[in-house]
């Protein structure tokens, strides 16, 4: 729960000065550190290269190869891929021996006609490539929460349906990662549960081929493996031989699936920024999504980078599950901001930009690169021109 406004306030430049180098953290927490400016340049930088090799998860959601500008900016086309590309060698250098890189891109369309692009499929292909990485596994995160889109196909010529999901790459530079699923273990089913609790099922061969043996599901493995797959719900009954209701329960239990939205666990994030009139980022991920990666990937005191961080999901869900953090983000807006995902008490330094006081007594501040105790007003900051 977020206590901004309440035992403390920060004040928040409206830009970095000018020439400030980007090794130096914007904010850092007793676990971690966030920096602001180009992850090409902020990755080659000493403070993080001093991190090479002892990344255990790079989980990242970067700017999609949109055909209209959003506010935190893209490229298109062959130049997306070929940028794109430049992050598989210095993200696998990041990375462990065992370690695991994380990407979530979602779909493109071709500019001005109803059909895909394949430019992030290139991206991802060639992304592979360059880093000479492993395809561990593809998931596919099915998001509830989507407005319907490309609105021009799907709602002005109803020609296309809602594009709803994107793709998760899990690669690493080792085909056997460190990954535990007994760690991202799901709630069994209503239907398993009660497999589980009367022993009472019929073995035997299935129409799909497989053959279900006797024992195969009375054991209670403390919960079920879970899917790699999301949105059941989105898919349609199949040619009556199973029931609505029985297609259901064996999606249910069998299916691959992970189902989040954005709109949660946002909340406290989104009133700091509000308060502050400084815009929510748009293209936020859900920490449930962060969350089932970081757990089934890493271990507590494990590190988790993020070099597209945007609000800084990955680090505030990393910092909860004291695993450490480094994030990068270009826009010291969204940069600067994601200090509201953290407690004023985590947080252990601020750049000079950002001054955190106490409310009520004497005025207590962070401010500069190294945790300082300043007393006076808030809010004396640096601005663009100084
Ligand atoms: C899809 S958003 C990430 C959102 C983030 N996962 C979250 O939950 O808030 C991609 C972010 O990458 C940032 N970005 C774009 N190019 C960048 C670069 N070269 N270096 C660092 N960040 C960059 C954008 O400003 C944007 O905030």
């Amino acid at each position: 729960m977020t206590r901004w406004g309440k035992t403390h306030d920060v004040a928040i430049a409206a830009a970095l000065k000018k020439g400030r180098r980007a090794s130096i953290p914007v904010y850092e927490t007793d676990l971690g550190t966030a920096y602001c400016g180009d992850s090409l340049k902020v990755l080659k930088s000493r403070p993080l290269q001093e991190q090479r090799g002892k990344v255990q998860l790079a989980f990242t959601s970067p700017p999609f190869p949109l055909n209209t500008k959003k506010n935190y900016g893209n490229l298109q086309g062959e130049d997306y891929i070929r940028w794109f590309a430049k992050f598989a060698p210095l993200l696998r250098d990041m990375v462990t021996n065992d370690g695991s890189i994380v990407i979530e891109i979602g779909n493109a369309w071709m500019p001005g006609q109803p059909t895909m692009s394949t430019h992030v499929l290139e991206a991802f292909l060639r992304f592979l490539k360059k880093g000479d990485l492993h395809l561990c596994q593809e998931f596919i995160w099915y998001n509830p929460a989507r407005l319907p889109s490309p609105i021009e196909w799907v709602n002005k010529e109803r020609s296309r349906v809602k594009d709803a999901f994107t793709r998760i790459w899990w690669m690493s530079p080792n085909p056997r990662p460190k990954a535990d699923n007994r760690k991202v273990l799901r709630e069994y089913s209503p239907s398993m549960k009660r497999l589980i609790e009367t022993g009472k099922y019929n073995a035997g061969a299935r129409p799909s081929e497989h053959h279900i043996g006797a024992e195969s599901f009375k054991a209670d493995n403390n919960g079920a493996i879970p899917p790699n797959v999301g949105g059941v719900d989105a898919l349609p009954s199949m040619d009556g031989v199973i029931t609505p209701k029985g297609f259901a329960e064996y999606l249910e239990e069998t299916t691959n699936l992970l189902k989040a939205a954005n709109t949660l666990s946002s909340d406290g994030y989104r009133k700091f920024c509000l308060d502050r009139g400084a815009p929510v980022h748009p293209a936020r991920m859900p920490s449930t999504l962060v969350e089932f990666f970081v757990k089934f990937l890493t271990d507590e005191g494990d590190t988790v980078l993020d070099p597209f961080a945007g609000s800084n999901t990955t680090g505030a869900v990393a910092q909860s599950l004291d695993r450490r953090w480094l994030s990068v983000e270009a826009d010291w807006t969204y940069g600067a901001h994601s200090i509201g995902r953290f407690d004023p008490e985590q947080v252990t330094s601020t750049c000079s930009e950002i001054s955190i006081s106490e409310i009520g007594d004497e005025a207590t501040l962070f401010s500069g690169s190294a945790t300082k105790r300043i007393t006076g007003a808030a809010g004396e900051l640096p601005t663009a021109a100084e």
